[in-house]
């Protein structure tokens, strides 16, 4: 057995131990996104310091926990707090809770996260269904020996996205009146927000969002298999020629803004699994 499969049952272990929910879907929270947790029925909170082999959140926003429990009544696990390339963490170690999570049982995995939007259409304060990706973070977290009992060597990335999740996604929107874009999405590191010239190369490349986030975590559930959708949420309008200066507040401050339409939209996908 690898390395890796010895340290995912050791942790599925350590979790069977504290619960006996078998969860249907993970859900990954983005930054100062995870109080949704705190709503699920019947919840158990695991610290990640509890689990074996999971890696520690730096970030004070995060706060760190794996919580499992049920929402419009599917059993679901997700993460409160998530680690990013940019915080030291490497690739592998970023994927592995989604990793346990294809252990748990979880078929599906939702994923939130904060970007950027350079495309004039998709303005701050919008939401975004995921439709594909492009990875510039310069790396990718297959790399390394391959364990073929955890997915293949060479995964088909032709569609990493669910159509079926994301019809459920438009039809929670729709349902709730509340708008929603689909994007491509253009992973890099950070931690430095981008420059005028990066956005306008992002936006003829292809993308119209851009993260610091998920697309790793992406990779891994695609080879294993797991069906994703990915919500973002944009937090700042990244326009080459009329580029305003950034803070990380100003991001968590729109992000935050947009929690209940987000929770209706996660609701709405969740009630739609089978
Ligand atoms: N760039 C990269 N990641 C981001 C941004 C951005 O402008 N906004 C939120 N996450």
């Amino acid at each position: 057995m690898s390395e890796l499969k010895q340290k995912i049952d050791e942790a599925v272990k350590a979790v069977r131990a504290r619960t006996a929910i078998a969860p249907l879907a993970g859900i990954i929270f983005g930054t100062g996104m995870g109080a949704m947790a705190d709503t699920f029925e019947g919840k158990l909170k695991i610290p990640y310091a509890e689990i074996p082999h999971f890696p520690l959140s730096t970030v004070e926003s995060h706060a760190g926990n794996l919580v499992f429990g049920y929402l419009e009544g599917i059993p679901v696990v997700a993460m409160q707090g998530r680690f990013h390339r940019y915080e030291g963490y490497t690739l592998h170690q970023v994927t592995f809770p989604a990793r346990v999570m294809k252990a748990l049982g979880c078929r599906y995995l939702i994923i939130t996260n904060a970007v950027g939007s350079m495309n004039p259409l998709i303005p701050a304060g919008s939401l975004v269904l995921i439709s594909d990706h492009i990875n510039l973070m310069g790396d990718n977290p297959l790399i390394g020996l391959n364990d073929d009992a955890l997915g293949p060597r060479f995964p088909d990335m032709s569609k990493p996205y669910s159509c079926e999740m994301i019809e459920l996604a438009e039809k929670a929107a729709l349902e709730n009146k509340i708008r929603i874009h689909r994007g491509v999405a253009v992973a890099v590191t950070g931690p430095c927000f981008e420059t005028a010239a990066e956005y306008r190369f992002f936006h003829r490349i292809g993308a119209d969002i851009v993260t610091m986030s998920t697309v790793p975590e992406v990779i891994v559930a695609v080879q294993a298999g797991l069906k994703v959708l990915g919500l973002s949420t944009v937090t700042d309008a990244c326009l080459p020629d009329a580029l305003l200066p950034l803070t990380s507040d100003e991001v968590i401050k729109i992000s935050n803004s947009l929690e209940e339409s987000r929770q209706k939209i996660i609701r709405g996908i969740v009630k739609g699994l089978q």
